[in-house]
């Protein structure tokens, strides 16, 4: 059996995964690709350069592979890659999850890097299981009271989601806002959903909950949606030119200490206890 390598390239999330052959994937191979995902977070692929169709293969191991029905596909053929040009779009250049306004937001996304500059334009991560766990008990009770209102800032599209979600795989929770599309805490006055809101974007954009890729050209990099925020660093005018496919996810459901204890056999706290308390002293 093809036994992938796979390599952790930060403290918290992110691995580099050798030895996958994109015409040779078997059930043992999208296991291990799977389970890596779980324990990763964030999985690059350096120099995989696959085609078209293996590309969306690769995605569809995670799940439906969900087409973006406002964005251009790269060929007709395989509708549900998008293809994405820094000539032509705005930069995603704020931490953000993709598409939080949905009520189904993508639960895997995934890029292959087609042309970037020699430097500069990396994507970084951040761990959001890491960013809630580093919260204090008092904190992490509070907040798995709370919903938020995410919206697409044209008024389009608007979705309402748990604070804190549950991964529906692990049963982990989750620190669930992002500074680009979260906008407003319902349970909370509008000053103090404001500053709420604030204090977790700041606490959350922090470099030791993060990891970050330097792109070449052929690399292909996925992550877990539900438990990540990226953002592009915005530091070269260089032309990236990438393709882009995603998976369809479940409805986010709001963490419970008791599921957890019941489901996953887990601790009934309100922390996962994986990652501990280190968030504490800075
Ligand atoms: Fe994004």
């Amino acid at each position: 059996m093809t036994e992938l390598n796979i390599r952790p390239i930060s403290g918290l999330l992110g691995a580099e995964v050798g030895g996958l052959d994109p015409d040779q994937i078997d059930e043992g191979v999208a296991a291990q690709l799977r389970k890596a995902l779980h324990d990763h977070l964030v999985l690059a692929l350096p120099g995989l350069d696959p085609s078209l169709q293996e590309f969306r293969a690769i995605a569809a191991l995670f799940g439906t592979v969900d087409p973006v029905p406002y964005l251009d596909p790269a060929d007709p053929d395989v509708p549900e890659v998008i293809s994405l040009d820094s000539r032509y779009q705005v930069k995603a250049d704020l931490w953000h999850t993709d598409a939080t306004f949905l009520e189904q937001p993508p639960a895997v996304a995934l890029l292959h890097m087609l042309e970037c500059p020699a430097h500069g334009g990396d994507t970084m991560f951040i761990d959001c299981h890491a960013v809630y766990d580093s919260l204090s008990p008092a904190m992490q009770e509070f907040l798995l009271t709370l919903t938020c209102v995410h919206d697409d800032a044209r008024g389009d599209k608007k979705a309402e989601h748990p604070v804190v979600r549950a991964h529906p795989d692990t049963g982990r929770p989750a620190l669930f806002v992002n500074k680009q599309f979260s906008r407003r805490i319902p349970q909370l006055s509008r000053p103090e959903s404001q500053m709420v809101l604030s204090y977790l974007f700041r606490w959350q954009e922090q470099v030791q909950f993060s990891t970050r890729w330097r792109w070449s050209p052929g690399d292909v990099v996925m992550w877990d949606e539900r438990t990540t925020l990226h953002v592009m660093v915005n530091d070269t005018e260089g032309r990236r030119e990438l393709h882009r496919v995603s998976v369809l996810g479940d409805k986010p459901t709001a963490f419970s200490p008791d599921r957890i204890a019941e489901t996953f056999g887990l601790p009934k706290t309100a922390s996962s206890g994986f990652y501990g308390t280190g968030g504490y002293d800075f």
